[in-house]
């Protein structure tokens, strides 16, 4: 008989914690999908300029454009690209949005790299976001392909 009762008592505790589990995953979810869902409509929608016209729907990079440039000697061919931007820290990634020079790395380009030079730092508008913002949006991009 005491075998029983305990034995039931055992089955009323594993199906509440495991309801109590089911409801902590389900609001995990919930707050996943908040963020990823806020972090999609700041990338599409930040203010000012989408992120996705010039990185892609998912971060992933893209070509901008291309433009001539003329020196006395050579014609440069320059190409306006993005690279992949779901992989760097978010320290890189917070830098690049408050365009903080100290905190950016620097860059030394070579002597040939003339299209590189013009292009970095002067193609990306400066965007005026908080640390929670640029943070969703750094989660949406680094989870983006989860979900697809
Ligand atoms: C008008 C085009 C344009 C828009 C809009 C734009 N970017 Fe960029 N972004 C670039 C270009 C070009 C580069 C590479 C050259 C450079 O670093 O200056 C870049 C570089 C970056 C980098 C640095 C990548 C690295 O590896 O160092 C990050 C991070 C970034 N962008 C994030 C964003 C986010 C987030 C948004 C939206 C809030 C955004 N960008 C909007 C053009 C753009």
């Amino acid at each position: 008989m005491l075998k029983i009762v305990i034995i039931t008592m055992f089955g009323i505790y594993l199906s509440a914690s495991d309801i109590s589990s089911s409801l902590v995953e389900q609001q995990i979810n919930e707050s996943f999908i908040t963020k990823f869902e806020y972090g999609k409509m700041l990338y599409n929608n930040p203010r000012g300029i989408s992120c996705a016209k010039c990185h892609g729907s998912n971060g992933k990079g893209m070509i901008i454009s291309t433009f001539k440039h003329k020196t006395k000697e050579f014609i440069y061919t320059c190409k306006i690209e993005t690279k992949d931007i779901t992989k760097i820290s978010f320290e890189k990634f917070s830098a690049k949005l408050e365009q903080d020079n100290l905190a950016m790395e620097k860059i030394k380009f070579q002597k040939h790299q003339v299209c590189e030079k013009m292009i970095y730092g002067n193609t990306m508008p400066k965007y005026f976001l908080t640390k929670n913002e640029q943070d969703s949006i750094y989660y949406y991009i680094t989870h983006v392909k989860e979900q697809q």
